[in-house]
């Protein structure tokens, strides 16, 4: 399907600006343009400048001079971009807000080459946490691609990337202390038509450092995620004895959740961990880790000794509470890392006589009755829900046989447009919201290109419905060819199909759920 590119710079931009006023004439972007930074925005400057020479080089000659002004000026909210013949200028008080400026540059030259239409802008975001999750589990992503698709978020002035980077099927986090686990946890068998091949792969440390430095120069903040306690049979696989039968465990080749999952009454899990996270603050510097907590069934500590000691020592109720007490340690040892711990909503579950810590922030992802529940005990929290268009494991239309996706769930590109992560259930305590996310599961995606495909362009519109505090799905239908050109000038691949006004929803989800795992 085609659609016509407006020669106007107010039908162009997705997240659509607050407010965009055209202007006649157009700016040519050359090697003649002088450009003035400020040096409290040199590395801004310097960034904007390699990561549009990658994807449009200079070739306009003789173009003539003209100057681009990179400008601290207070009193702004957000930033402010104007665009005139002569002169170009990005203006802000702090460099978040200067990137994302010229991030808004970067996209009206991707959109229309070196010379783009006069224009000013004033902007600013509606939801402070606009994010993205990768499972490299499931299916291992390289760092050239995961650096390729932080690029491609950034022009949607996304700013967070929740990597989650252990699951059953694979554990891809260097561990210095524990080389048996980089080495047996990371990979697991071949299918039979695979001959020698096995499946899987680990990070180096520098490679996450590398990404890490990447994403700062984005002003995207990683939020790593370890699986605790369940999703877990990758390192029980190396350590056997973190499991409550002893093993042995073999890193599955198929989805689906495990019973076998970390022993809640080892001490010498709670050690390892204190090891693991510890390393994970070291690489990662932002403010959140996310400690999993999802879908972790019980049945194993039920027979256990060890885990029925625990509940006696600690005159727990049951096995449930097990988990609520494994989820306050862990969010202990990653509170006394100075960070603040992040926990699927199961984390809310069995916990009267633990309670879940203050600081921990909930993300919510079976529905939004996880953000309504944590609205309500004062929990700071981040909407994530399956069912609302923000699944992008799902396929884009569940009528569709021929789709990629997982055949029970439906992201539809309009579900992720209305996708609103504040409910009305939340009352005056939906402030303690920090924004939304979209997850990518990978057991259907081999390959970065298969993630492309997945994400764009619904995570344009989600990061839409998460910046601009005016929405209109035929506005930003209109703006299609537009977002395409932008991810084709960036070499992303993108859903083709069409951006249906109706949306068929997915069904909900939940330990039930089962998984298939493509090799
Ligand atoms: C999840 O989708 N299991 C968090
Ligand atoms: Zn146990």
């Amino acid at each position: 399907m085609f659609t016509r590119i407006s020669e106007k710079a107010s039908g162009v931009l997705a997240p659509r600006p607050v407010s965009v006023k055209d202007r006649k004439g157009t700016f040519t972007f050359s090697q003649d343009t002088l450009m003035y930074v400020n040096p409290l925005f040199a590395e801004e400057a310097e960034t904007f400048i390699d990561l549009l020479l990658e994807d449009l080089p200079y070739e306009e000659k003789g173009a003539g001079e003209n100057e681009l002004y990179i400008n601290k000026r207070k009193g702004i909210k957000g930033y402010r971009l104007s665009i005139t013949p002569e002169k170009a200028e990005v203006a802000a008080e702090d460099g978040v807000s200067i990137f994302q400026g010229l991030e808004t540059l970067r996209s009206l030259l991707l959109t229309y080459g070196h010379t783009v239409p006069c224009c000013v802008i004033s902007d600013y975001p509606k939801t402070e946490y606009r994010g993205f999750m990768l499972d490299v589990a499931r299916h291992f992503v390289t760092i050239r691609e995961i650096k390729k698709l932080l690029k491609a978020a950034s022009l949607l002035h996304l700013n967070y990337f929740h990597w989650h980077l252990t699951d059953d099927q694979g554990w891809r986090f260097p561990l210095s202390f524990d080389p048996k686990v980089n080495e047996e946890s990371s990979v697991r068998p071949a299918k039979d038509y695979q001959e020698e091949r096995t499946e899987g792969g680990i990070y180096t440390r520098a490679e996450l450092e590398e990404v890490v430095s990447y994403a700062s120069r984005l002003h995207i903040t990683i939020v790593p995620e370890i699986e605790t306690p369940g999703h877990a049979m990758a390192l029980l696989h190396a350590h056997p004895e973190f499991g409550c039968t002893g093993g042995p465990y073999e890193v599955p080749t198929t989805g689906g959740i495990f019973s076998d999952v970390l022993c809640v009454g080892n001490d010498e899990v709670l050690s390892f961990f204190r090891k693991v996270f510890a390393e994970v603050a070291e690489i990662f510097p932002g403010p959140y880790i996310h400690m999993g907590g999802d879908e972790c069934p019980h049945t194993a500590y039920e027979t256990c000794p060890k885990c029925q000691q625990r509940i006696r020592d600690n005159g727990l109720k049951d096995v449930r509470e097990l988990q609520s007490w494994m989820t306050v340690q862990i969010a202990k040892i990653i509170t006394e890392l100075g960070r603040i711990p992040v926990g699927w909503d199961e984390v809310l579950e069995n916990t009267d006589t633990m309670g879940l810590p203050p600081e921990v922030v909930v993300m919510s992802w079976r529905g939004s009755q996880g953000g309504i529940e944590a609205a309500k005990r004062g929990h700071r929290f981040i909407m994530s829900p399956s069912v609302e268009g923000v699944y992008y494991d799902y396929r884009y239309d569940r009528e569709d046989p021929d789709e990629h996706g997982q055949y029970w769930g439906e992201a539809s590109v309009r579900a992720s447009y209305d996708f609103e992560p504040v409910k009305p259930e939340m009352g005056e305590h939906g402030d303690l919201v920090l924004g939304g996310q979209g997850n990518l599961w990978t057991e259907r995606v081999d390959f970065g290109r298969d993630a492309e495909a997945l994400l764009f362009p619904r995570l344009v519109a989600l990061a839409e419905s998460l910046w601009s505090g005016e929405k209109d799905w035929e506005s930003f239908r209109a703006r299609r060819g537009a977002i395409e050109k932008r991810l084709s000038s960036q070499d992303v691949m993108f859903w083709s199909g069409e951006w249906k006004s109706i949306t068929h929803g997915a069904e909900p989800r939940g330990l039930a759920d089962s998984r298939t795992l493509i090799d």
